[in-house]
């Protein structure tokens, strides 16, 4: 009998070859991709089946947040499969009702009940059918610089590009400018942004509108770390229109920013807030949506129309409460936080030595740099939703070097996993300073 053990494995090409004849990858031309073979890897680092090591330096999809190979969470996983590996989610189990009460005690203010789904865009998906259901409104507000999901209702919702292809999507719909306008024009204030905000709310009309779900911190949109008073203005102008919150912590969420959610950095409690990727790690899929105690009361006496055959998988909530002890056990919300600071001063060194760079944001350790090829017009380095020669060499540097992280449109991201040191984050820094002189040449001053 031929066993996984016996069976020879594939070379890395091998690997590359099969995978791109027999799988699609997602939002890109077939004949384009060029992917990494990733065989095995361990805290900060992954390895080719040849033993070529990289820096995760975004943590996968800024997801492994705890970083690869935890021997915590894999025993959680292997335990929870030997005792239990799945119950149907009519059932109650032991790690479904642990998982609940936890997140009830992380999460922010009366945030207290939780639909469990396989990850973030289930989640959005029906934190959108929730907030229909219980304002009896349809329309929903969502940022252009965004992403929630690829399932027809988060799509719709994802401001950036990759909704294009999937328009018209679901109905209701309508998208805002954030307070960033891209790197030539830069940011305006929280107040403005909410002048314009609650304009769209008036023209729209506030009786029609369910819920404004955006990104606590923006995502792959740009690591936009909204201006003081944004949220908390979105908070007040929501309450004050009958119109529920819904913050998509997908990403910022579990530590990435320095607090368990982003939303703790200005003290508000949205309605429903949305989390997957950090909450196990990614070793196994999870995502959740949370609700504060006011909309979970709605279903106590009628139907909660939504189902998933994983919903409450018990391996993933197994992995989640691992991962979430991972968290408590090695500080990792407080080290986002310290090495945050490290960070935002490498960030800034760079931006002083690179005339390539236009702009450098982070927020624990969630960080981007924008590139640009002329100081005076700030014209970005690769187009809007399109690359460049310089950011297609800058790629191919990072990965020669060992360097793995996201490198889109004239940006790139410093997202590594939270149990990085300073001496590792450092290094990885150290490569990224070396490559920017690629991205320099080609400035015009
Ligand atoms: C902010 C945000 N929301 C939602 C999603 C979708 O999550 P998933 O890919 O798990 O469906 C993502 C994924 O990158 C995300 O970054």
């Amino acid at each position: 009998m031929t066993t996984l053990a016996t069976t020879p494995s594939l070379s890395g090409q091998e690997i590359v070859d099969l995978t791109k004849k027999h799988t699609l990858f997602e939002w890109s031309a077939q004949s384009k991709v060029d992917p990494i073979p990733v065989a095995r890897a361990k805290g900060i680092y992954f390895w080719t089946p040849e033993g070529k090591r990289f820096i995760d330096f975004n943590s996968q999809l800024m997801s492994v947040n705890i970083g690869h190979g935890d021997e915590r969470v894999i025993r959680a996983i292997h335990e929870q499969a030997q005792t239990l590996a799945y119950a149907n989610p009519f059932m109650a189990t032991e790690p479904r009702a642990r998982l609940g009460a936890k997140l009830a005690q992380i999460t922010p203010g009366d945030i207290d009940t939780f639909f469990f789904t396989n990850g973030g865009a289930e989640a959005n998906e029906n934190a959108i059918k929730i907030a229909r259901f219980f304002t009896g409104r349809h329309k929903i507000i969502a940022r252009y610089r965004s992403y929630h999901g690829a399932t027809a209702g988060s799509i719709t919702l994802t401001g950036d590009p990759r909704r294009w292809a999937a328009e018209p999507g679901i109905p209701g719909v309508v998208h805002v400018l954030d307070p960033y306008h891209g790197i030539e024009r830069g940011w305006e204030s929280a107040a403005q942004s909410l002048v314009m905000l609650e304009e769209v709310i008036q023209l729209e009309g506030p009786q029609t509108i369910a819920a404004f779900m955006l990104e606590t911190v923006t995502g792959t949109n740009g690591v936009l770390v909204p201006p003081d008073g944004y949220l908390e203005g979105v908070r007040e102008l929501c309450t004050r229109y009958g119109i529920l919150m819904i913050c998509d912590e997908v990403m910022s969420g579990f530590g990435r920013t320095g607090e368990w959610f982003a939303v703790n950095h200005w003290h508000v409690v949205p309605d429903m807030l949305t989390m997957a990727k950090g909450l196990t790690s990614a070793y196994v899929p999870l995502g959740a949506l949370g609700m504060r105690r006011g909309l979970a009361d709605l279903f106590q006496d009628r139907v909660f129309y939504g189902g998933l055959t994983y919903n409450s998988h018990p391996l993933a909530c197994a992995a989640a409460l691992a991962t979430i002890r991972v968290y408590e056990e090695d500080n990792l919300i407080a080290r986002a936080r310290s090495l945050g600071a490290v960070m935002k001063q490498l960030l800034s060194d760079l931006q002083q030595r690179h005339p390539s760079v236009g702009e450098a944001r982070s927020i624990g350790l969630f960080g981007m740099v924008e590139l640009i090829r002329n100081r005076a017009t700030r014209q970005p380095m690769a187009p809007f939703n399109g690359t460049s020669d310089e950011m297609a060499a800058l790629s191919r540097f990072f990965r020669d070097e060992g360097l793995y992280t996201l490198v889109r449109w004239n940006s790139f991201y410093t997202n590594p996993p939270l149990c990085i040191t300073e001496e590792e984050l450092r290094e990885a820094f150290a490569i990224v300073d070396r490559g920017l002189e690629i991205t320099d040449r080609a400035v015009v001053t």
